[in-house]
């Protein structure tokens, strides 16, 4: 053995990772899921926009200044974690690529780009080999119906799809997550309330999601990404999904109602054996108490919670079953999920 083979090699010092929209509903939770898993790192840098410019947010201890983000923002930042819109993604990041950084971006501006991975840890961390500086971190309600499927996929090809969601505030930002308190308080008090985040009333009410629909499908873009990032997840073009997203007055954690068809027969039963011990996975289906996925339960979890597991009756085939799935938005559907890419980086 050459003396230089011998020698323990040196370990690489700690990254200066950087948060691009640190004072937002994922940003916080960033800085938090950075502090709960010990992520290494040998300085945290939060950036905003000039409105935010001066606030201090607490990481382990110590509050730290929040900067404006300028295209100087990125000398010296080994990782950047990106969460402050697609517009300010598609400015920035390749700007922070470009002095040196790796970039996991929480937006939809590169998910769909064929050099960009597009990764959930636990389905496709090989995905990663090879970047060229930005991960994308998927659609929320994406993540949150797809890694509970990821270990029955593994065994039984899904080939068909159908969704619907029921979507939080958060996904729409601190703002719309606000809007909903302030709707709800006014409407239990009998008072006018003007929206201003979000296209419809929202106490007491759902409504289809607020984006653009397709004019030639009908789906929106929130449902067209769902059908096309599960393609890009799973590495299977041909798997076939319909979405249905629609908004509901919840305030942090999505929820999903899925039915999904196998290429071959699947029973209920192999369906929980698959999910019992998945990682990033909680299974609660207790159909004697009643007792299934909730938002509230969700809430601040890790683990995406799974249930209501049953044989889709409507299928004489036996390949379909129902389920019914909630997982945190801020976290497994964005902060938590970005957190891991870059430990796995
Ligand atoms: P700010 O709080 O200064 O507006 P959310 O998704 O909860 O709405 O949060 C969006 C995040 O993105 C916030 O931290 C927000 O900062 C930040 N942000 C929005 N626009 C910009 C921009 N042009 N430059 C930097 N950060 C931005």
């Amino acid at each position: 053995m050459s003396p230089q083979s011998s020698a323990p090699a040196a370990a690489a010092p700690a990254p200066v990772v950087a948060i691009v929209g640190a004072t937002g509903a994922v940003g916080v939770e960033l800085i938090r899921c950075l502090e709960q898993r010990r992520f290494p790192l040998s300085e945290l840098r939060l950036f905003a926009s000039a409105r935010s410019a001066g606030k201090t947010l607490l990481f382990r201890g110590a509050a730290l200044t929040v900067r404006e983000l300028t295209e100087d923002s990125f000398r010296g930042v080994n990782v950047a974690l990106f969460s402050a819109g697609a517009s300010t993604s598609k400015r920035f990041a390749p700007l922070a690529v470009r002095a040196g950084a790796t970039v996991v971006d929480n937006s939809s501006a590169f998910r769909m780009q064929a050099d960009v991975p597009l990764v959930v840890p636990e389905i496709n961390p090989q995905a990663l080999r090879g970047h060229k500086g930005i991960i994308a971190n998927p659609n929320c309600g994406a993540i949150i119906a797809i890694t509970p499927l990821w270990p029955i996929h593994k065994v039984n090809r899904i080939e068909r799809l159908i969704l619907s969601t029921y979507q939080a505030a958060s996904g729409a930002g601190a703002a719309a997550m606000e809007e909903l308190r302030e709707s709800t308080r006014a409407y239990l008090e009998g008072r006018e309330y003007a929206h201003k985040v979000l296209p419809h009333p929202y106490a007491f009410n759902l409504f289809s999601h607020n984006t653009r629909v397709d004019p030639a499908t009908g789906y929106n873009d929130e449902e067209t990404k769902v059908r096309e990032e599960t393609r890009k997840i799973f590495g299977d073009p041909q798997i076939r999904v319909s979405a249905t997203c629609i908004r509901v007055p919840v305030l942090r954690a999505h929820s999903v109602a899925i039915t999904l068809e196998c290429e071959r027969p699947i029973s209920p039963d192999e369906v929980r054996a698959l999910l019992r011990n998945a990682p990033g996975v909680k299974l609660v289906d207790d159909p004697q108490r009643n007792h299934f996925p909730m938002p509230r339960d969700a809430s601040g979890q890790d683990a995406i919670l799974v249930g209501r597991i049953r044989q889709d009756i409507s299928d004489p085939g036996g390949r379909s079953i129902a389920l019914f799935v909630s997982g945190d938005q801020l976290l497994k559907g964005a902060a938590l999920n970005a957190v891991q890419i870059a430990e796995v980086l």
